[in-house]
């Protein structure tokens, strides 16, 4: 890459609009990152034609095509290494991660999740916060760690439940947030005011959560 911004590699699996908006924000002059690449575990993912149209390097690692998640994993780090990828964030990437992988990125691996964690991790979030009954919905960016969305939590954006709310409605109000939240989670990575000290993310030196981005 062209300049001295840290790159961070996008992964993918589908629509790849938390892609499209952290793309977007990295065009911004004064953004402090740069995507070396965006990558798909799924050939149809449709977010990969919008990183080619604008210019990213988009590839797909197919994880069918190898005999066990370790093979696959090993292969991701090697794509990610030539890309020179300082950070990794899972952007609707829907594969579970071994510890080999997690391990390697371990402080530079992030995730976005559809719900206020540790509230309904895995899927159909909004479905099961509407079944609940909760009056407060969201979306977390956390570290990722072995255990599946249980990584330390950095921050999350916090919507209300309307009473006529259904899960298409929910979910739509939580992405709009993601796409605020998730650009900003990573201009303070790549600011390096973000850390990763035991099981607790820290900004600007203070317990991430508790602290303003
Ligand atoms: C987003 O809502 C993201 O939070 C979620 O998948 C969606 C991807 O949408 N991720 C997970 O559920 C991870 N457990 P996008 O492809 O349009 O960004």
């Amino acid at each position: 890459m062209n300049n001295n911004k840290p790159s961070i590699a996008l992964f993918i699996s589908g629509r790849g609009s938390n892609m499209q908006a952290i793309l977007a924000d990295s065009l911004q002059p004064d953004c402090p990152y740069q995507i070396c690449l965006v990558l798909s575990n799924q050939a149809q993912a449709a977010g990969l034609a919008i990183a080619q149209a604008a210019g990213i390097a988009a590839t797909v690692l197919e994880h069918q095509n190898f005999p066990d998640r370790e093979s696959f994993d090993r292969e991701l780090l090697q794509i990610i290494t030539a890309y020179q990828a300082d950070f990794v964030a899972l952007a609707g990437f829907m594969r579970i991660l071994s510890p080999l992988f997690v391990q390697h990125l371990h402080g530079r691996l992030l995730n976005i999740h559809p719900s206020l964690l540790p509230e309904f991790k895995g899927l159909h979030t909004h479905e099961r916060a509407l079944a609940a009954g909760v009056t407060q919905h969201g979306a977390s960016v956390h570290f990722v760690t072995e255990a599946l969305d249980s990584g330390p939590l950095i921050a999350q954006a916090i919507v209300p439940v309307l009473p006529d709310d259904d899960a298409k409605q929910l979910a739509a109000r939580v992405l709009e947030q993601e796409h605020q939240l998730y650009p900003k989670v990573l201009r303070a990575l790549a600011q390096g005011r973000l850390e990763l000290r035991g099981n607790q993310a820290y900004l600007d030196g203070q317990p991430a959560l508790l602290t303003p981005l």
